[in-house]
């Protein structure tokens, strides 16, 4: 087991790349807290799944947007398991509209809990572990992300992408040298959250990559495991593209 008695505070682990990331964590050895804002009742079933592998898990319901209610995140964290180990910043949102349609808010939205949300999760999580001098951060963040791979329909999302690449790369100078920080960059993946696409862009999505398919979210939740383990110790500020090679059209 790659991650016996560790603790993960997974954000946004109700459904999608988050749910498949807490089951295989717990599968290999991890206790979850299990984090959502709306889906009470997913985030319970999740919990329920990692009980029957073997796990311990919470779930707490938290708007990582928020200030006060990240505190609570992890104040409840370190009640119930004593501590954090892994952080995994996987909650994220965006606007599907075109520039003249965006509003101030809907950027404010999106900045608020892929960037602002994520810095608050690492502050908290810094505080816990550096006193131990032990710990590990993945930021997820997007192809949308990377300059040549964003989308004009979708400019908030990209741009706040982009900042949780830039913020991963000095995050892991700030938290050096006990503190693992890596960003996991992934490209079309079959989720809730890709059933906004148009056909179009499913469509290309496909055909686009090489490998001629969308990327699984158990695939995300691998590389994940691969940053949470002792396996990338020797692994920080880097970005971990799983895109099935849609980057190298
Ligand atoms: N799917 C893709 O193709 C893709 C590609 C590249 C990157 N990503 C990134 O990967 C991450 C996960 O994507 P996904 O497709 O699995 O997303 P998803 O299916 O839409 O799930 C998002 C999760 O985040 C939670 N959430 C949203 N806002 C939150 C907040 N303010 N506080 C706490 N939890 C919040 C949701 O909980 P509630 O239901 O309670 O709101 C849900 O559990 C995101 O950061 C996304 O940008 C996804």
């Amino acid at each position: 087991m790659k991650l016996k008695n560790k603790v993960a505070v997974i954000t946004g682990s109700s459904r999608g790349i988050g749910k498949a990331t807490a089951l295989l964590f717990a599968k290999e050895g991890a206790n979850i807290v299990v984090n959502c804002t709306t889906n009470k009742a997913k985030g319970l079933k999740v919990v329920e799944e990692i009980n029957k592998l073997g796990s311990q898990a919470i779930l707490v319901q938290a708007d990582i947007s928020k200030p006060e209610e990240v505190k609570k995140l992890f104040d409840e964290s370190v009640k119930k398991f004593g501590t954090v180990d892994i952080l995994i910043n996987n909650a994220g949102i965006g606007t599907p509209k075109e520039l003249l349609k965006l509003t101030s808010e809907d950027w404010e939205k999106t900045f608020r809990t892929n960037v602002i949300g994520t810095f608050l999760c690492c502050q908290e999580a810094s505080k816990i572990m550096l006193k131990k001098k032990k710990g590990k951060i993945i930021n997820i963040s997007s192809l949308r992300g990377l300059p040549e791979f964003g989308r004009s329909g979708y400019l908030d999302y990209c741009a706040s992408k982009a900042a949780v690449i830039n913020f991963t790369k000095n995050l892991a100078k700030a938290l050096a040298p006990h503190i693992n920080v890596n960003s996991v960059v992934p490209g079309f993946v079959d989720t809730e959250m890709s059933q906004v696409w148009d056909k179009k862009t499913r469509e290309s999505a496909i055909k686009d990559a090489c490998l001629k398919r969308l990327v699984k979210p158990e695939e995300i939740a691998k590389a994940n495991l691969y940053l949470a383990s002792d396996d990338s110790d020797a692994v920080t500020g880097t970005v971990l593209l799983v895109d099935c090679g849609f980057s190298l059209k």
